[in-house]
């Protein structure tokens, strides 16, 4: 895929997904804008970049924050003048826990994250979009955007309202020559995901029997679906919510 001459943004870059889709569009050629809350793993992620031969602008903000998103937009298009390529990806999940036991600020939090999050990005990305003439956005949603979990209330709405803004942003925008899809992992092996393995070989077995494909997903899974659907291989995808779980949603 090559993206020589983009510029791609991507939130959630200090680790896991984030940081696997920001590398992988450096590989393609894009210049890469990175945004996470954790600066040390975002200096790490451009460090990577840099190495590889990529041009890469740190921004570190809180995407639940609109003023900081949209100076972390305005940051980018002063560097590279323009945004091609988005992943909405930066995301939480709280502990599990019985419905009636999450407190309404816990829910808010996620719901602050997980879903406003990805419109700031979205409300902040797409004039710029429009001012180019084009651009491709993926929001990171998952397999709880249509599938629920016992103690996972928070995560699941809001996934399943990431889905339902993406197609109702693709719809909305489809006309004016930018293309909003969806990515929705099943079980990705990331620091968010690492208290199931880590020191657990009872619960990856438990993991792994779950994914008909015989493997965990690591991050460059996604990270290759991601550089795909920002790609002009994917030009047709409009509304889609593409599901790369390795089989995990399949019973
Ligand atoms: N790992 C999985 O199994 C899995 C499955 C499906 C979907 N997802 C989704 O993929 C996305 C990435 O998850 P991951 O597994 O790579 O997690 P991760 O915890 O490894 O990475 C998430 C990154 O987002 C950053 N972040 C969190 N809140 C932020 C905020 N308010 N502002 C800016 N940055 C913030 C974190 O610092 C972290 O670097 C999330 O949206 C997650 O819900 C993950």
């Amino acid at each position: 895929m090559d993206l020589k001459g983009k510029t791609a943004f991507v939130t959630g870059a200090a680790g896991g997904i984030g940081r696997a889709s920001a590398l992988a569009f450096g590989r393609a050629g894009a210049d890469v804008a990175i945004l996470d809350v954790n600066a040390a793993g975002l200096d790490e992620t451009a460090g990577i970049l840099r190495e590889n031969g990529a041009q890469a602008e740190s921004l570190v903000a809180d995407i639940s924050d609109y003023n900081a998103v949209e100076r972390a937009v305005a940051a980018t298009i002063a560097r590279f003048g323009r945004i091609d390529c988005a992943h909405n990806n930066a995301g939480v999940i709280v502990a599990p826990q019985h419905f009636s036991e999450t407190s309404v600020d816990a829910f808010r939090r996620v719901m602050d994250v997980n879903l406003f999050g990805v419109l700031y990005c979205m409300k902040a990305q797409l004039p710029h979009m429009e001012a180019a003439g084009g651009g491709v956005i993926v929001n990171t949603a998952s397999v709880s955007g249509f599938l629920t979990q016992h103690g996972n209330g928070p995560y699941v709405t809001s996934k399943h309202a990431v889905i339902g803004l993406t197609r109702a942003a693709a719809l909305d925008y489809g006309p004016r020559n930018i293309r909003i899809n969806a990515v929705c992992p099943g079980f990705v092996e990331t620091p968010l995901t690492a208290k199931f393995f880590e020191g657990n070989p009872a619960g990856r077995q438990q993991i792994l029997d779950q994914h008909a494909i015989g493997r965990i997903c690591q991050p460059e899974d996604i990270a290759n679906v991601v550089v795909w659907l920002c790609s002009d291989q994917s030009s047709y995808l409009l509304g889609s919510c593409v599901v790369a779980d390795g089989g995990f949603s399949l019973v």
